[in-house]
């Protein structure tokens, strides 16, 4: 079998996007779309895959990592310009596959299958077409009467005839790699973008007598090219739904796809249901048997099994199983919260650990703190963590009760069982076992009201 090489084009300026970021760095679903297409690439039995950059490269190798195979474009004179860099370091004998950075909804199935109908026509070179209602923008697939392709026309070439092709060319092809060397070498730039076209391949390798051929597609949803912020749109919400039936069909329920917004590489264990509104973002992991939402936002974060977010924040951190966060908490960075644990209404939780089966049940703040298990918070708790300079920890040991309204001004440890008395300020350790009672004893001055206003 032929050793197949790929190319990733990826250098354009992406001036259609009217940003100051690379065109192939913008997300879909939580990640950008050079990384759709790498791990699609990745998953072709290819012997190298050449990622060809120049515009804003830095931005580029940054997302992609720089572990990878770069080509350097340095000019940005056309598709076929940027192949013939990447060229440069593949040999000739095999096959080599051309992928745009700006076709992020290809999958490595259609490829595969492209790769295989190449092989099997012996052409030396295939393009990847589909039929579009709206073909505007993208080159046009010429063909003869006998319905064999005989080159590409782009749009700013086309004659009002070919402007009315419906057949576009994906920009995704499998070529000879020595034959295409050879086409790229007779590219010129002699066309309405001034620009050496790699389309402009096809009609050189008939020219000298190989064959062409066309892989279509039935389905054009896959094949979308992205210019700009619009199309992106069009194709985050494929993608969106494509996510979301995969995790349909691994057991788990959600109730209005429309508006669940789940990035890219994240896991859900089966019986979790996904109330509306709810957004998770890429990498987060959640068990099964959860109810996540609605109107729940989930960055980088770690769900256990049956737990419950309730129109909560949940930002880089860990909850455990059979857990119960919100409504409306805010779990900010860095928390590692247990099992068997409720974050309540208006609770927020920053920088901190939370022991198994600790209640912390309505509008408290818990900052880098230690906390134990089996604590229960009273309502209105505030750990005092800053002091205008520096931030300090409090610890909470196991089977605490924190009356309500306390402030726990930090550093400072409140011990094992210990109690603090509703409304104390607490600015001392407090030993396990010990209540600490740090307000003003009350003064009732019977009959104020009348002493001072009469009746
Ligand atoms: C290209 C095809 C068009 C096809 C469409 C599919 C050409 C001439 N046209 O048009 O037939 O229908 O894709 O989406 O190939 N790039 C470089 N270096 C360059 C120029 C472009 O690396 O000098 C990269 C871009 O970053 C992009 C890809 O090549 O990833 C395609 O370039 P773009 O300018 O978007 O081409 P289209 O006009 O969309
Ligand atoms: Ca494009």
């Amino acid at each position: 079998m032929a050793d197949i090489s790929t190319i990733i084009l990826a250098a354009g300026a992406g001036t259609r996007m009217k940003s100051e970021k690379s065109k192939v760095i913008h997300k879909l679903c939580g990640k950008s779309m050079i990384k759709w297409v790498y791990s699609q690439a990745e998953k072709i039995n290819a012997k190298k895959i050449i990622t060809v950059i120049g515009n804003k490269r830095e931005q580029v190798i940054a997302t992609l990592g720089e572990d990878k195979d770069y080509a350097v474009q340095e000019q940005q004179l056309g598709t076929g310009h940027a192949v013939s860099v990447a060229l440069d370091s593949i040999v000739d004998g095999g096959i080599v596959l051309i992928l745009c950075a700006d076709v992020p909804l290809i999958t490595s199935d259609t490829l595969q299958k492209a790769i295989d109908f190449h092989i099997k026509s012996r052409c030396a070179a295939t393009v990847i077409t589909v039929d579009v209602d709206d073909p505007t923008g993208y080159g046009r697939i010429i063909r003869g009467e006998n319905g064999n392709v005989l080159g590409i026309v782009e749009e700013k070439d086309a004659d009002d005839d070919q402007r009315e092709i419906h057949e576009i060319n994906a920009g995704l092809y499998c070529f000879d790699v020595a034959l295409l060397r050879a086409a790229i070498s007779n590219l010129k730039n002699d066309n309405a973008a001034g620009e050496y076209y790699l389309t402009d391949t096809l009609a050189i390798l008939l020219e000298n007598g190989y064959c062409v051929g066309a892989y279509k597609k039935d389905d054009a949803c896959e094949l979308m090219g992205i210019n700009n912020l619009y199309q992106l749109s069009v194709a985050e919400k494929i993608m969106r739904t494509r996510i979301n039936t995969q995790h349909m069909l691994s057991g788990v329920t959600i109730i209005n796809p429309e508006n669940t917004y789940i990035d890219a590489d994240v896991t859900i264990g089966h019986d979790t249901v996904i109330l509306p509104g709810t957004m998770i973002g890429e990498g987060c992991v959640i068990g099964s048997g959860c109810v996540i939402g609605p109107n729940s936002n989930l960055c980088s974060c770690t769900i256990g099994d049956d737990t419950e977010i309730n129109s909560s924040t949940i930002l880089e951190s860990k909850i455990g199983n059979n857990t119960h966060v919100g409504p409306y908490a805010y779990v900010r960075p860095n928390c590692i919260i247990g099992d068997n644990i409720k974050v309540g209404d208006f609770v927020e939780v920053k920088n901190s650990t939370v022991g198994d089966g600790t209640k912390i049940s309505h509008l408290t703040y818990v900052g880098d703190s230690d906390v134990g298990g089996n604590v229960n918070f009273g309502c209105g708790t505030v750990t005092v963590n800053y002091d205008s300079k520096k931030k300090h920890r409090t610890t909470i040991k196991d089977g605490a009760f924190i009356g309500c309204n306390t402030n726990l001004v930090a550093p400072v440890t409140v011990g094992k069982g210990a109690y603090t008395a509703a409304g104390s300020t607490i600015t001392e350790d407090v030993p396990d076992n010990a209540l600490a009672i740090a307000r003003n004893r009350q003064v009732v001055k019977p009959d104020w009201r009348i002493k001072k206003y009469g009746k």
